[in-house]
């Protein structure tokens, strides 16, 4: 068996999570920087209120790198602080609100609308790669 084929590093390389932090100021637009298995690793920068809404499909994952992030839920708010994450289960309703600027890192299938269930004029449909 041709072990090379199996375990080719050549497409593997450093991503440096602050540099490509550097690469954009808009916010509300993730950025791609990694995909594996059918999920991306995005970046995104949010400042001000995000819309309600739910992913029917998909859990998502929100890690704060960088300032101070709340969700709100329908029945409750909760505060993450960097190096803090959580998961938000499919389904339910989330509305992300950052009073100041807060850098965050996200984990979801690459087939999610960051929106969900909601069409809105901040709703992205297809993210860039950087
Ligand atoms: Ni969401």
């Amino acid at each position: 068996m041709n072990h090379q084929k199996y375990c080719s590093t050549s497409n593997m390389e450093v991503i440096n999570v602050d540099q490509k932090f550097s690469l954009f100021s808009d916010h509300w637009s993730p950025k791609i920087i990694a995909q594996l298995n059918g999920q991306d690793v995005k970046l995104a920068k949010l400042k001000g209120s995000f819309v309600w809404h739910s992913h029917e499909n998909e859990d998502e994952l929100f890690m704060v790198i960088k300032g101070k992030l709340a969700i709100a839920f329908r029945d409750k708010t909760i505060h993450l602080n960097p190096g803090e994450l959580i998961v938000i289960p499919k389904g339910v309703e989330h509305k992300p609100i950052a009073e100041e600027e807060v850098l965050i890192m996200l984990f979801e299938p690459s087939a999610i609308k960051h929106t969900g269930n909601v069409q809105h004029e901040i709703t992205v449909d297809r993210f860039d790669f950087i």
